[in-house]
């Protein structure tokens, strides 16, 4: 990557200070982003990765020269910061208590820096703003507090952060929390300003409270809107009219640089190991043949889901490539898998603890993703033309779901009880149907799309310069 004319040669070396939340599906856009800024830097732009020691990225000692990690609160036990995994996590009371906990130990690592810095004993540039991840407001406003410019990183999708902007509008009008959450057909009822969101999709998670889901979206819109500018994964021609919306609404800067993983590479950012012995699997199986089935890094199922998927996927006769992860089954010692099962699917199926996701996507066998829409799984699907079946569980897996469906029509929700007819049923439609084979036309249609938007003079590749512009004048 040759470097951005906006690191002219004679100008200042700087370094990007970045936070991520210590969770997969934001550690690693972070890193994405960490990775593009680097590679246009031509030696001029340093990184500091200010991060919990709970989820620290893998390995700091194969990031290229110019990077440093620091870790913040060792001392704080990890039960402060995880949250157990599954569709009843509270995951908005872990958002606050996170921000909470490492504030005061941030704003102690963030003085010494500058400290570092004022008396000329710190190596690399000088620090030029923090990129701070947009759920982390408290670390933005210790930065502020400290004279450091601050732009957010929003790693979800352009219509989730509208849906975001429009949560308080909705609760003034007095349709949130729901008056009947029971009430099926109330829950059904269309919210007009938000097409095609329903106002089921609006409700982030089971067990959060109304309470707390309503202070981390302010907080969040807080941190947005008082940030020099907000970096967005996704791209202008799939979310178009939704960061019409945004750039109308904060009333900051929008840099939208996505598909991240397309602009950045090499960077290594999984937290755990994934199981390479499947892409030569892969490479054995007719093109368009393979289901991919994966839950992310923090949804699950129960041991009776888990039981109807297994024979789902056995009973369906495709072939599949399904990631089990070691915490997925909720209230399980041990994720075993049903008796006759390995028998039924012998040759025809892979089961490993943890994929290499993006190369998994992109390969020329897998025909479709069962996906929990979790962003980057939905983002990375569109990027290798692949459509989904799609299960979420909670935040903004709804919302992506919702736009998958009825949007881009390139995949459709397998709703209510998981049952091993309703299953084959759907993975029959997607891999074999006239049906799936249109929305996987019309899915590598949107990678086209994407495609070009990294490209030169492309969408993103064009506000990744604009980016790093508006970096190298703080
Ligand atoms: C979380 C939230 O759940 C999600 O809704 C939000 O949009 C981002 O944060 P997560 O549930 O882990 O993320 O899902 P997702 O955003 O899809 O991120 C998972 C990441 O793990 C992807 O980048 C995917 O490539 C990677 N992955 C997943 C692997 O590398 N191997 C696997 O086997 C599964």
């Amino acid at each position: 990557e040759p470097a951005s004319p906006a690191i002219s040669a004679g100008g200042r070396r700087r370094r990007v200070l970045m936070f991520p939340l210590p969770f997969q599906g934001h550690l690693t856009p972070m890193l994405q982003l960490a990775g593009a800024l680097h590679a246009r830097g031509g030696g001029r732009l340093d990184i500091t990765v200010f991060h919990a020691a709970f989820n620290a990225p893998p390995d700091p000692a194969r990031h290229p020269p110019g990077y440093r990690f620091v870790a913040v609160g060792e001392g704080v036990p990890s039960g402060d910061l995880s949250f157990p995994s599954g569709s009843d996590a509270d995951f908005a009371g872990a958002l606050l208590r996170i921000n909470d906990r490492l504030r005061e130990p941030f704003r102690d690592r963030l003085r010494q820096l500058l400290a570092e810095e004022e008396e000329g004993e710190a190596d690399g540039g000088a620090p030029a703003c923090l990129v701070v991840d947009s759920n982390l407001r408290g670390m933005q406003l210790v930065a502020e507090e400290l004279g450091v410019p601050t732009l957010v990183l929003r790693t979800g999708g352009a219509a989730c952060l509208v849906a975001y902007m429009a949560f308080p509008a909705l609760c003034d009008k007095g349709l949130l929390p729901p008056a009947s959450s029971q009430d099926k057909a109330h829950m059904e009822m269309p919210l007009d300003e938000l097409t095609p969101l329903r106002l089921r999709d609006m409700v982030f998670s089971p067990i959060t409270t109304h309470a707390n889901m309503a202070r981390c979206l302010e907080h969040l819109l807080d941190a947005a809107r008082s940030s020099s500018g907000v970096i967005l994964n996704t791209f202008q021609e799939l979310e178009n009219s939704d960061l019409q919306k945004i750039t109308d609404g904060l009333g900051v800067p929008i840099y939208t640089i996505g598909p991240l993983h397309k602009i950045s590479s090499g960077i290594e950012s999984s937290l755990l190991a994934q199981d390479q012995t499947c892409l030569k699997w892969l490479d054995k199986q007719e093109a368009d043949s393979v289901l991919y089935v994966s839950l992310g890094s923090l949804a699950s199922m129960d041991e009776k889901e888990m039981l109807e998927t297994a024979w789902g996927l056995a009973n369906s006769q495709r072939p599949f490539l399904w990631v089990i992860r070691h915490n997925m089954v909720r209230s399980s010692q041990q994720e075993s898998l049903p008796e006759g099962f390995e028998e039924a699917t012998r040759g025809r199926g892979m089961v490993v603890p943890w994929a290499p996701q993006l190369e998994v996507l992109g390969h020329r066998a897998i025909g479709g993703f069962w996906t929990h829409n979790g962003w980057n799984s939905t983002l990375e699907s569109i990027c290798e033309g692949v459509p989904m079946i799609c299960r979420p569980q909670f935040a903004d897996q709804m919302i992506n779901m919702r736009y998958v469906q009825e949007v881009w029509k390139i995949g459709f929700e397998l709703e209510g009880e998981l049952e091993r007819g309703k299953i084959e049923m759907a993975i029959t439609k997607l891999l074999c149907m006239e049906e799936g084979r249109h929305m996987r036309q019309r899915a590598k249609d949107l990678r086209d799309k994407a495609v070009k938007c990294t490209e030169e003079n492309g969408s993103s590749k064009s506000a990744i310069e604009l980016l790093l512009k508006r970096i190298m004048s703080f």
